[in-house]
């Protein structure tokens, strides 16, 4: 069920990419989608394919063009180091590396677990996640820090993000055998997570408070909207990317081949050549799902005056003339009367010219393939914060429009 309740189960279950492409397998399987290891092999009418930290799935209709939701499965978050194990005052601390565009003041003071996976000598995968109270970065006291309300939190990032983990000395790799149950560990990926569940908020419990919002929010709007996809006109595809905060440069992230190459394994399955593909591209569209800026009641100033989402109102469209964003007048069309189809009411994202603009998945796919994309998300504050907030009436909404894209 898609709901707010599914919502924050999933965000729980979900401290790292890895864990959020299971997550979106497990649904896609409960809802009698294969999985598929190799593309050059039969593919199913519904299937998916995992690489690492992305996942690509689908739903196919014969000859039809697609309808692809995009969306990534990375956050900006903290992860430890190959050789982290260090000591300094009576401590042991763990090295981290910071990861994406991470507000650093939201990871002080918070009670972190670590979850990720480890790779065995014969290549073995397994995932793991550790869920008690075990880390924390301790933001310096205010004694010893006079002018930090005045001058603001300053924070090296070498320095001042190291957590600590313990008061006896600790061996990360012990620690790890332990906590993911395997012996012969030769490689690990390891994150940092708010050990804090997901939750409501508010005296009318219309927000809803976690870590991740951006952007495993589109991430589940779009499993949920794949799950109960059935054949119609198009063929239905997701791709869940990882690398996104970071760039999107990499095996598995939007410019890397996943996507281009399951829909050219669907057309080839299609019996189309290289010239037929392409013209189902140019009739395709994409969806590009990812958080937007809700409107903050304190800085107001710091949005485009008729442009600016307000939370518990819809899914906002995003533009940008500078192709930041990749909608165009076409896409907007279409995913605007989809949502007047379905009741799903939508807003309207546009940067100030005086700020710089973000981006997101959507021009790396229409720039590769050739798809026209429609970039979406839901509104939201405190974007790569360790503890996020959006609107709690806005997760359906998406779900609903991406299944009405998708149908
Ligand atoms: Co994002």
């Amino acid at each position: 069920m898609a709901d707010n309740n599914d919502l924050l189960h999933w965000l729980d279950a979900c401290p790292t990419p890895f864990h959020v492409v299971r997550r979106a397998a497990d649904t896609l399987s409960t809802a009698g989608f294969t999985a598929v290891e190799r593309l050059g092999s039969e593919l199913p009418a519904k299937g998916y394919i995992i690489r690492d930290g992305s996942i690509a799935a689908w739903s196919r209709t014969a000859g039809a063009e697609f309808r692809v939701v995009g969306g990534h499965t990375d956050s900006p978050n903290l992860r430890v180091h190959p050789n982290p194990d260090m000591t300094a005052a009576g401590w042991s601390q763990l090295g981290i590396e910071i990861y994406g565009g991470v507000l650093l003041n939201s990871w002080l003071d918070r009670d972190l677990g670590i979850a990720g996976r480890v790779v065995s000598r014969d290549g073995r995968i397994t995932d793991f996640c550790d869920r008690s109270p075990l880390a924390r970065v301790p933001q310096l006291a205010v004694h010893l820090d006079r002018e930090v309300n005045e001058r603001g939190v300053q924070l090296d990032r070498q320095s001042h993000m190291m957590p600590v983990w313990a008061t006896s000395d600790m061996n990360f790799r012990e620690w790890l055998q332990r906590a993911s149950g395997v012996e012969d560990i030769v490689a690990f990926d390891a994150h940092l997570f708010d050990v804090t569940p997901a939750s409501l908020l508010g005296a009318d419990q219309s927000l809803i408070a976690s870590g991740r919002l951006d952007n495993q929010l589109s991430c589940w709007a779009a499993t949920s909207a794949l799950a109960s996809h059935r054949p119609g006109q198009h063929t239905a595809v997701m791709v869940l990317n990882d690398h996104e905060e970071v760039g999107s440069d990499s095996a598995t992230g939007a410019s890397g081949p996943l996507l281009e190459s399951v829909l050219t394994a669907l057309a080839e399955a299609d019996g189309l050549g290289a010239a037929a593909r392409l013209d189902v591209f140019a009739r395709s569209f994409c969806l590009s799902a990812d958080n937007a800026h809700a409107v903050h009641p304190n800085y107001q100033e710091r949005h485009e005056p008729r442009h600016a989402p307000v939370i518990n109102r819809g899914p906002a469209l995003k533009l940008n003339g500078n192709q930041r964003y990749a909608t165009s007048a076409r896409g907007a069309a279409l995913i605007r009367s989809i949502a007047e189809e379905r009741s799903v009411p939508m807003q309207t994202f546009v940067t100030r010219n005086n700020m710089p603009c973000g981006s997101t998945i959507g021009p790396i796919t229409a720039t590769r393939l050739g798809i026209d994309c429609i970039d979406v998300g839901v509104p939201q504050l405190s974007m790569h914060s360790a503890r996020e907030l959006c609107g709690a009436d806005d997760p359906a909404r998406l779900v609903s429009l991406v299944s009405g894209f998708l149908a």
